[in-house]
């Protein structure tokens, strides 16, 4: 009796871990244990083509008209020019990361009135440079004191400091970092001080949460925009941290405002292009595995389609996106055309060759297309031989590691040579010589 009490103790024991693990394989099979393709030329190319006639014409006519197709068919209304005041702001660590930096936390309010939206953002200043000096913004999964490392920033949750101490919870972050990379839910800030960057971050989901129900109740309330129109998906409601944070920073003398990057892993990082695109603030644009609804282009796709990705994640774009999922044909634009429009500023498009839920192959493809843009308006798109020939200097860069879904260090470097050679004029000795 008492043996068999035992065994359903332990198989009711054992069934988080039996789920853990149901989940970790199904994942595989959609995130990856195979490998992306590498041969490009044999692949359709991006459709429907890129027509640019002039560099005037992409600017007054062209581009535009692609900005709203986007958000009529993918995202929705891009929130750009609502207005962000600083609510509170405080010193949290004069003594941040060893004395490289000063860690600041801004409370921000954008719109006003009643749909008024409030959230934080964790900046860190280098403190061992001359001002004014470059800014990162980062859009993350996860909170601010875990990105920052410092605990005793304010939880989104009940609006107080953290007591230094980490969160709970600490076994299931080392499963997550073994899954998804060490730089998961942290960001490498001490590199960005010991450049002479500052670097700001925001927890997407105090904006908006990550979960359709929420998700649509504070978007039917978000602020409007000027013409009357708010945001109908997550990712595009998200950026508007990215406009917030720079709107209260470039006021800062500290902070050069012609050198801003936005960086962004996955779902972030489809959400760091939509604002790379609409927003000529942003010089620089790091979007890591942004995949589908991101860089990858949504037609003859290995990994996750349209129809997948609007059934799991209807809150991220317009409703009005689902319509394709049945009937790809029908969509009059693709991913390319979201990469074309940060032009001529620059990009970088990093990947996982085993991450091809996220579709390398399709973003290569889709950055090759996006090029013309670059070229149009005088400035170097794509200038590499394939997809492993990383080169970070130029307008459009493309990265491919080895690995799958996730941020590892390798990615990190080639984040930081990327906006080394942009913010620091530097030709970088990035090894090439990899995958
Ligand atoms: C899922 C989703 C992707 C997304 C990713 C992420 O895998 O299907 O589209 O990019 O989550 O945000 O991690």
């Amino acid at each position: 009796m008492a043996g068999m009490f035992g065994k359903i103790v332990r198989t009711v024991l054992m069934l988080p871990v039996l789920g853990f693990v149901a989940i970790v394989a199904t994942s595989c099979t959609q995130l990856g244990l195979n490998y992306a393709s590498l041969e490009t030329d044999n692949k359709p190319a991006a459709y429907p083509p890129l027509e640019i006639t002039s560099a005037a014409d992409w600017t007054a006519t062209t581009a535009p008209d692609l900005r709203s197709a986007l958000e009529t068919h993918i995202f929705g209304p891009v929130p750009t020019g609502l207005p962000a005041r600083l609510i509170s702001s405080r010193v949290v660590d004069p003594r941040y990361k060893g004395g490289r930096g000063q860690l600041e936390e801004y409370l921000i309010e954008i719109g006003e009135g009643a749909e008024a939206l409030r959230f934080h953002l964790a900046v860190a200043f280098p403190t061992t440079v001359e001002g004014p000096v470059p800014l990162v913004i980062g859009q993350t999964f996860s909170q601010n004191d875990s990105v920052m490392e410092n605990w005793t920033l304010t939880s989104p949750f009940t609006g107080l400091p953290g007591d230094g101490e980490p969160d709970s919870g600490g076994a299931m972050m080392g499963v997550v970092k073994f899954i998804f990379g060490s730089y998961i839910a942290k960001a490498p800030t001490e590199d960005y001080l010991e450049r002479g960057f500052a670097f700001a971050n925001f927890y997407a989901a105090e904006l908006v949460p990550d979960r359709a129900g929420p998700a649509r109740a504070v978007l039917s309330r978000f602020p409007q925009m000027a013409d009357g129109r708010r945001p109908t998906g997550a990712v595009a409601a998200w950026a508007a941290g990215y406009f917030a944070a720079m709107d209260i920073l470039d006021a800062d003398p500290r902070i050069d405002p012609s050198q801003t990057a936005v960086i962004g892993h996955s779902r972030h990082g489809k959400s760091a292009l939509l604002a790379g695109a609409f927003d000529p603030r942003i010089e620089a644009v790091i979007s890591h595995q942004s995949g589908t609804g991101g860089a990858s282009l949504s037609r003859d796709k290995p990994g996750e389609t349209v129809k997948q990705i609007v059934r799991g994640y209807p809150h991220w774009f317009d409703p009005g996106y689902a319509a394709y999922g049945d009937d790809l044909d029908a969509l009059p634009v693709d991913q390319h055309m979201l990469i074309a429009l940060i032009a001529p500023r620059r990009v970088l498009l990093g990947n996982g060759r085993r991450d091809v839920w996220s579709d390398p192959n399709g973003a290569y493809r889709a950055a090759e297309a996006a090029s013309l843009a670059w070229q149009t308006l005088g400035a170097p798109g794509l200038v590499q031989n394939g997809m492993t020939d990383f080169n970070p200097g130029a307008g459009v860069s493309y990265f491919v590691r080895p690995g799958g879904h996730g941020i590892v260090r390798e990615d990190i470097d080639a984040f930081l040579a990327f906006l080394d050679a942009g913010f620091n004029g530097s030709t970088s000795s990035y090894d090439t010589a990899i995958r």
